[in-house]
């Protein structure tokens, strides 16, 4: 296993963390979830690792943008940046455009290359906490009647059994063991209301304490 390029990593780190900066559901907290998936198939499958690293980096950086169609920006992004001819070939720079492009969740249609299939899983939250912290984001950002830790919370309960009940399964695919896995046991530990309740509260509580639901009121622009 070959350690992503450190000047590369660096580069990344000074010129487009910073993108994030202003995003909490689409945060750091967020990206560096991608990254660990990411990076978990790339070795998976023995892919090039820093082509999956610039990927997971860049895939939501479009949201500064243009927050509709944040994927195509953000593949825009990744292919105008000229520092990556540095590191990679016309094509392999095209094959990460592509991947960045395809990585959202909810499209019917296979991603053109596998980068973007695992892309496309790795920005999967099969991860009650994460998914509990990332949602409250998305409430106070759209209810604007939901102020409340219950309503907050039968708000996403009712959304996520609804999905996870609607399609069985949420779509992989990589249909990667690991993942499958994990996705499995989220939705088995999900639907114990009283388990994923207590989650999402020591998320909300927590929030309010440091300051978070604030700073989502106040200062952060995602959605
Ligand atoms: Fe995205
Ligand atoms: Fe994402």
């Amino acid at each position: 296993m070959n350690e992503v390029n450190k000047e590369l990593k660096d580069y990344i780190r000074i010129n487009i963390f910073p993108k994030y900066d202003k995003f909490y559901a689409h945060g750091m907290l967020h990206i560096n979830n991608v990254i660990n998936n990411m990076m978990m198939l790339a070795d998976y499958y023995n892919l090039n690792r820093n082509m999956a690293y610039v990927i997971a980096c860049y895939h939501d950086s479009g949201l500064s943008v243009d927050r509709d169609n944040h994927e195509l920006a953000s593949g825009k992004i990744l292919a105008e940046d000229k520092e990556l001819q540095k590191y990679f070939t016309k094509e392999e720079i095209n094959i990460m455009k592509e991947a960045v492009e395809d990585h959202r969740g909810s499209r019917k249609t296979r991603p053109r290359n596998f980068y973007g299939e695992c892309i496309s899983d790795s920005d999967r939250d099969f991860d009650i906490p994460t998914l509990a912290k990332r949602q409250i984001n998305t409430t106070l950002k759209n209810y604007p009647d939901i102020r409340t830790f219950d309503a907050h919370f039968e708000r996403c309960y009712n959304y996520i059994c609804g999905r996870i009940n609607k399609s069985g399964v949420f779509n992989l695919w990589t249909n990667n063991p690991i993942l499958v896995e994990r996705r499995d046991k989220y939705q088995k530990d999900y639907l114990n209301k009283e388990y994923t309740r207590k989650i999402y509260k020591e998320a909300w509580d927590q929030a309010e304490k440091d300051g978070t639901i604030d700073k989502i009121l106040n200062y952060y622009e995602d959605y």
